[in-house]
Parts: C-alpha cells; sequence; structure tokens
C-alpha cells in the first residue's frame, strides 16, 4: 500500500530583484492506495494532481507530512531500499511520444528499466520484452520500430510496456489518455483494466475528466487548490457526490444529448489564485451554499456517511 499522510508540496519562485513568491500547490493530503485497486484523482488544471503524484511516486520530496510504502516513510529509506521502491511504483506521463527517445527502438524502449535496474542479461530481456509487447496487445514486428513510426496510441502501449517490465505494485497514471483520441483513450483504459485484473496492480488514475474516472475507479479524490475536497467510494459517486465543489464537476459533464452542455453557473466564477491563497474554505468565491463561516475557517477533511468531505455545510448540501 502507498499512502500520503498531511502531505504538504510549496513551490517558491525567485525572480530576480523581486520577492520570492510560494505556491501552495498541495496541502494537507492524506491519501491510500491500495494493490488490486484504482483511485481516479479529479480536479481542475492546476489543483496540484501532478505535484501530489509525483510526490507518492517518489520523484519530488513533501514539504511537509510524508510518503508512506507499506508503512515506511520513503523519505527515510536508505539508497538500496529506495532503489527497490523505484521499481515498485512506476508512472505513465500524459504525453505518450515525448516519454520516449526517439533514437531508441522499441525493444530497446521497453528493456531500458532492465538495463538500468541490471536486471538478466540480453536473452532473459529480450523474452521479456517479448512478454510485454503480448501482454500490451502490440505485433512482435513492432519490436524494430522507431516511436516516429507507431500512433500515439501504441507509443502509450509502449509506455505501459516500460512501466510493467519491472513488475511493479503501484501505477500512477497522469492523464495518460488526455492526449490520444476518444476511441483510442477507452482501448487503453479497457488495457489497464484487463491488465489490473490479471496482476493486482494499485493504480493512481488522474484525469480532468471525472465521467471517465468514475467508470474505472474504486475510489475518487476530488483535488482543488491543492486540497483533498472529497474521498469516496467510486459507485454510486454521481448520485451521492456530498462536496458543492464535486457536484460542479458532475454537472459540467457533458449531457448524453448531442449539442446539449449541462453547466453550473458558479463554474463561471474565475478560480482563485494559488500564489495569494484566500482565508476559510477555498472553494468559497464559487460556491453556492457558502455562509460566513466557511469564509472565515478552512473546514476540516471529515466522514459524512460513507464519504470524507472538506466542507462545513455537507449535511445540508445533501
Ligand atoms: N516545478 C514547479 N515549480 C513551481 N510551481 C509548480 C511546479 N510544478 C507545479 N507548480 C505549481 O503548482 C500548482 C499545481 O500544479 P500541478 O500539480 O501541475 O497541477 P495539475 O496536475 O492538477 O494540473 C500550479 O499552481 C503550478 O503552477
Ligand atoms: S465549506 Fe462552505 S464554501 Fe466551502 S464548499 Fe462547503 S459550503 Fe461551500
Ligand atoms: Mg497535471
Amino acid at each position: 500500500m502507498l499512502e500520503s499522510k498531511h502531505l504538504q508540496k510549496t513551490y517558491t519562485w525567485k525572480p530576480v530583484f523581486r520577492p520570492g513568491v510560494s505556491v501552495l500547490a498541495v496541502r494537507d493530503v492524506s491519501l491510500q492506495i491500495r494493490a488490486g485497486e484504482t483511485v481516479g484523482l479529479v480536479g481542475e488544471s492546476g489543483c496540484g494532481k501532478s505535484t501530489l503524484a509525483r510526490c507518492l511516486a517518489g520523484l519530488e520530496q513533501p514539504s511537509d507530512g510524508g510518503v508512506f510504502y507499506h508503512g515506511e516513510e520513503i523519505s527515510r529509506l536508505s539508497l538500496r531500499e529506495a532503489r527497490v521502491l523505484r521499481k515498485r511504483i512506476q508512472y505513465i506521463f500524459q504525453n505518450p511520444v515525448n516519454a520516449l527517445n526517439p533514437y531508441r527502438t522499441v525493444a530497446q524502449l521497453i528493456a531500458e528499466p532492465l538495463q538500468h535496474f541490471r536486471v538478466g542479461n540480453q536473452k532473459t530481456r529480450m523474452a521479456a520484452v517479448q512478454r510485454l509487447l503480448d501482454m500490451v496487445e502490440l505485433p512482435i514486428d513492432d519490436m524494430d520500430k522507431y516511436p516516429a513510426e507507431l500512433s500515439r496510441g501504441e507509443c502509450q502501449r509502449v509506455n505501459i510496456a516500460r512501466a510493467l517490465i519491472l513488475e511493479p505494485e503501484i501505477i500512477i497514471c497522469d492523464e495518460v489518455i488526455s492526449a490520444l483520441d476518444v476511441s483510442i483513450g477507452v482501448q487503453i483504459l479497457h488495457l489497464l483494466k484487463t491488465l489490473q485484473r490479471k496482476q493486482g496492480y494499485g493504480f493512481l488514475f488522474i484525469s480532468h475528466d471525472i465521467s471517465r474516472v468514475i467508470q474505472i475507479s474504486d475510489w475518487i479524490a476530488v483535488m482543488y487548490m491543492g486540497l483533498l475536497m472529497e474521498w469516496a467510494p467510486a459507485a454510486g459517486f454521481h448520485a451521492e457526490a456530498l462536496h458543492p465543489y464535486s457536484q460542479v464537476l458532475l454537472q459540467a459533464v457533458p449531457s448524453l444529448i448531442p449539442g446539449e452542455f449541462v453547466d453550473h453557473p458558479s463554474t463561471a466564477v474565475e478560480i482563485p489564485d494559488p500564489v495569494f491563497p484566500q482565508h476559510g474554505c477555498p472553494f468559497h468565491t464559487r460556491c453556492p451554499y457558502a455562509t460566513d463561516v466557511c469564509r472565515r475557517e478552512v473546514p476540516a477533511f471529515r466522514s459524512v456517511g460513507q464519504h470524507t468531505v472538506r466542507c462545513h455545510h455537507a449535511e445540508a448540501v445533501r
């Protein structure tokens, strides 16, 4: 299990001749990703999803709080233990083409993590490449091709194969279908879910598309301005979301009727600047239920039924 506890990440920009400004990219986020389960992380662009994911993958150090893998805080691991961890948690990025070195063949790209970690020899690595090509449903003939000879969807399959070759436990998929055509994205999701059923991977699936995330997740985590606003089972989330921001995201989902788009009036309001966070609940400038206490106090993250929610008035909203 991979989990964050009260994770905080601040970036400070220091322009020349001007005082530095800080962005609180992630604030007090605690969540768990278990083997065999998918956590869907949603929220608008800039809310801190990738920053949280990079901290969970050990690619960045949290400013405060911690990341724990099977109970061990990863910043306290020895170099040897950290090396093992880098095999067990893999990250797949949004842009499938940029993530691949254009001068290497598909076989070299897929075998690269094995070489990096000095696993096996040339013969066993090539056998592993063939096995992985089969798993991600690419033909063996693609082994000698270069990324430029592949479609974007095929490139993403190569990235998935690279992520799987070290037999990870947790895979972080950061907007992995956002740069793909809808039908190709659906095929990639289907592939990931099939692999999860067979191999028991735990997924953190990040997307700004809440309807897609609900379909494939066991748990939904909704983020806004660096804070986790709601954590709940994905089943029934459409009807049972408690946080006003979750409801806005759900109402902004395109209608199934062609030409019709359902949007909540409050989404039109400008999103607050993360460099200058205001007092109280960060959503109060957009929230139809906001009262004085919302403008004054950051709500606690608390249980309401099966949901954990950061809202002073969650019971009334329901
Ligand atoms: N390396 C960085 N340096 C400075 N600021 C950053 C960096 N990475 C992200 N940020 C800032 O942190 C906030 C969250 O960004 P990000 O995690 O990329 O959001 P998301 O993935 O949800 O779009 C944004 O305000 C972004 O500008
Ligand atoms: S705490 Fe207040 S402003 Fe924030 S989401 Fe709840 S009702 Fe809206
Ligand atoms: Mg991102």
